[in-house]
């Protein structure tokens, strides 16, 4: 598939996905939430793909948000179609991918483009990383599920305060606040992100997409996470790569994954 606002690589099992609208700071316009979407959804099905890292291209930004120019005339109606839309082609589909997805913050990360990283599997950001929700600056609140994944990450209290003062924190705060996992240097960013995935591409691509079924249980009203635990655990036991896990371990040799 061809796309004019992604750019898709890959090597060694992991895929770079990369929002490319330097010129706009990657802000998310409809037709790049489409394509993202699309994107994330062929990778997935890719079997050779076992991680994939999203970025934002250039160096200054990682997305500076949702496309402003795109909603500034928008009625109620219209707003809420925006946000429901969004969250289910794009932030809920990742957050929900069977395939790890790491965001790799290399600058500002706002609005949506912090949206976008906290729909990730986890963060890692360079020192140049700005991230916040400044919404209410425009008399908006985050729409792309940004009220219930920052409290989620960093707590209700910090959540509360970043969103109402539209604020900004940077690498070192945002490590603090558990809201990224690490910070490295902007040139190390890349190679740091590829480390951490070629570990996670050893492991069984099937229990990765359980243990992420189970994990974000945790976070759904009405499941019972420990019974979604339960079932997934259950089902392991009945994979090709459970079998080649176990008897590698056994016969004293490392495990060949076929997913
Ligand atoms: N939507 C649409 N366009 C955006 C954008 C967004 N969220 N963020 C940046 N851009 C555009 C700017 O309009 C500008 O385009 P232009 O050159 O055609 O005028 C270009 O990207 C560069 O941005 P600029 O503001 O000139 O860069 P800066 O370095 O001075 O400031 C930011 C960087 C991130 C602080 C600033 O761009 C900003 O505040 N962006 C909006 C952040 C935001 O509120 N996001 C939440 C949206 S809900």
């Amino acid at each position: 598939m061809s796309y004019n606002n992604i750019t898709i690589s890959s090597n060694n099992n992991i895929a770079i996905l990369t929002i490319n609208r330097p010129s706009k700071l990657n802000a998310l316009n409809r037709e790049t939430i489409q394509e993202l979407h699309d994107a994330f959804k062929e990778l997935e099905l890719d079997k050779n793909i076992k991680v994939i890292i999203v970025t934002g291209s250039g160096e200054k930004a990682f997305v500076a948000g949702a496309d402003i120019s795109e909603f500034a005339d928008f009625n109620t109606e219209e707003g809420e179609k925006l946000a429901a839309k969004g969250q289910e082609l794009l932030f809920n589909f990742i957050e929900n991918l069977s395939t790890p997805v790491i965001a790799a913050v290399n600058g500002f990360a706002l609005g949506g483009g912090l949206e976008l990283a906290m729909s990730c599997h986890f963060r890692i950001a360079s020192d140049n990383a700005r991230m916040g929700l400044p919404e209410v600056s425009l008399g908006v609140i985050p729409g792309y599920g940004g009220t219930q994944r920052l409290p989620q990450l960093i707590g209700k209290g910090r959540a509360m305060e970043l969103i109402m003062t539209a604020g900004m924190i940077d690498a070192d705060q945002a490590l603090n606040y558990g809201l990224v996992n690490h910070v490295t240097t902007q040139s190390e960013l890349f190679s740091f992100c590829e480390k951490i995935a070629g570990k996670i591409a050893r492991n069984s691509t099937v229990a990765i997409g359980a243990a992420i079924k189970a994990i974000n249980a945790v976070y759904k009203d009405g499941v019972d996470g420990y019974e979604v635990e339960i079932k997934q655990f259950g089902k392991s036991f009945g994979t090709e790569d459970f079998k080649e896990g176990t008897m590698a371990f056994l016969q004293k040799r490392k495990a060949d994954f076929l997913g």
